[in-house]
């Protein structure tokens, strides 16, 4: 293909909310002339060759550019182009799900033998694949509070090949200090992983603050709409290679299709993580000032124990909040019921507002079980996603959930009347 120099050496660089919305900005290289205006999508899984050595030399100098799908496509490597760009990372891949992504990275890495340091408190089905290393693979996993950087230094010993990190993590909103961790983790030769779902790269850049890989289930807020399943990687070209080489082997990747809708979404990203973060500040302290409830978790709010780091290290606070109430799972029952329209969902990150209550929706929490009780969650933790409606009319159907609660819990005052 016949091509001019990528927008990328463009002085001074185009901002993240220009590379966000056009497809060529972040590509290796343009197509000259009549180029598509949106990102083409190739339904395709096969390349022709001209010739056997041309075919042979094509698919030598572009293995991520069509050969076949399971190895690259150029619909999905537009996309990953673009992630690359907006976490300026060396290179990004794309996979089938968030889960492919972290279960390919890990195996691209772990070698019998290796240790691994992880937070406590991450996505459960993270943790059911570290215990399944563990088990099967010859891999030992320490768990530890990562809030608190000794924990982590104590469990690092000389085999410790990798520490892996989620901040925000899910559904906790426990923040942890990328770069202090990461600086600890490097200083015995240990690389660092970090989940960024709950921050993605327009709030948070996980690998400016030092860590190699920064992985996301890009079917949250980078796709952002609720109907693309998609995992991604970025970080380093090498780090990134040795991943894509045991991508072809696990073969996570991602359809095309969802590649080009992923596109689509990340154009508005920078836009929708904006409106997200205000509106879930407002909620944060709409949620804080009302005497039912008993545990809140937003980066933003100076009550939040990882508050001076998260500042540091976030743009935003992001569109996830975490609360509980006095009265438990019984008072959370009332306030799902007492809601309108925001309602009950599976996932997070989207345009739509949804919740979700982990103790009655999340089974991976039950499959895990002795070590979800180890990070003890609240009682009737509510997790809830804030989208891109009328933040009064995400208020509104609030406020209803909070009086319903409010209703049966006597105010402090009273308790403290009867001396409670
Ligand atoms: C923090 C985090 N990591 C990873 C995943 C897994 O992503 P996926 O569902 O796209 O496989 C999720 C999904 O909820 C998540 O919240």
């Amino acid at each position: 293909m016949d091509t001019i120099p990528s927008a990328r050496s463009i002085d001074p660089p185009l901002a993240p909310e220009t590379l966000a919305v056009h497809p060529w900005a972040t590509a290796a290289g343009r197509p000259r002339g009549h180029r598509t205006l949106n990102a083409p999508l190739f339904l395709t899984t096969q390349w022709e060759g001209g010739d056997l050595p041309e075919l042979a030399d094509h698919f030598a100098r572009n293995p991520d550019r069509g050969f076949y799908t399971r190895f690259g496509h150029p619909t999905v490597r537009l996309a990953e182009e673009r992630i690359a760009a907006l976490e300026g990372a060396g290179d990004a891949l794309l996979f089938s799900s968030g889960m492919g992504a972290i279960s390919t990275s890990l195996l691209a890495v772990l070698r019998a033998g290796d240790h691994v340091v992880a937070h406590q408190a991450i996505f459960a089905q993270t943790i059911q694949f570290l215990e399944h290393l563990s088990a099967s693979a010859g891999v030992r996993v320490n768990f530890v509070d990562a809030t608190d950087p000794r924990q982590v230094e104590a469990a690092i010993r000389p085999d410790t090949r990798l520490l892996y990190l989620e901040t925000p993590s899910n559904p906790g909103i426990d923040i942890l200090d990328i770069e202090s961790l990461t600086r600890l983790a490097h200083a015995h030769g240990a690389l660092v992983f970090v989940d960024t779902t709950f921050a993605g790269p327009m709030i948070q850049r996980s690998l400016s603050l030092g860590a190699d890989l920064a992985i996301q289930s890009a079917s949250k807020s980078l796709a952002g709409h609720a109907d693309v399943l998609a995992g991604a990687v970025a970080g380093g070209a090498a780090l990134v290679g040795d991943i894509r080489k045991m991508r072809v082997l696990t073969g996570p990747s991602l359809d095309p299709h969802a590649a080009w809708l992923l596109l689509r979404g990340m154009q508005t990203l920078p836009l929708r993580v904006r409106a997200q973060s205000e509106t879930a500040d407002a909620v944060a302290r709409q949620l804080e000032a009302s005497p039912a409830v008993s545990h809140l978790r937003y980066p933003f709010l100076p009550s939040h124990p990882g508050y001076e780091v998260a500042r540091r290290q976030m743009a935003l606070g992001g569109g996830m909040v975490s609360f509980a109430f006095r009265g438990g799972l019984e008072a959370t029952r009332r306030f799902v019921n007492a809601l309108r329209w925001i309602p009950l969902a599976s996932s997070l990150g989207s345009v739509y507002t949804t919740l979700e209550v982990p103790e009655e929706l999340d089974f991976a929490l039950e499959e895990i079980g002795d070590r979800a009780a180890s990070f003890a969650m609240p009682a009737g933790l509510v997790r809830l996603s804030i989208g891109v409606e009328s933040r009064d009319d995400i208020e509104r159907d609030i406020q209803r959930g909070l009086d319903a609660v409010e209703s049966i819990i006597p105010a402090p005052h009273a308790l403290a009347e009867r001396g409670g």
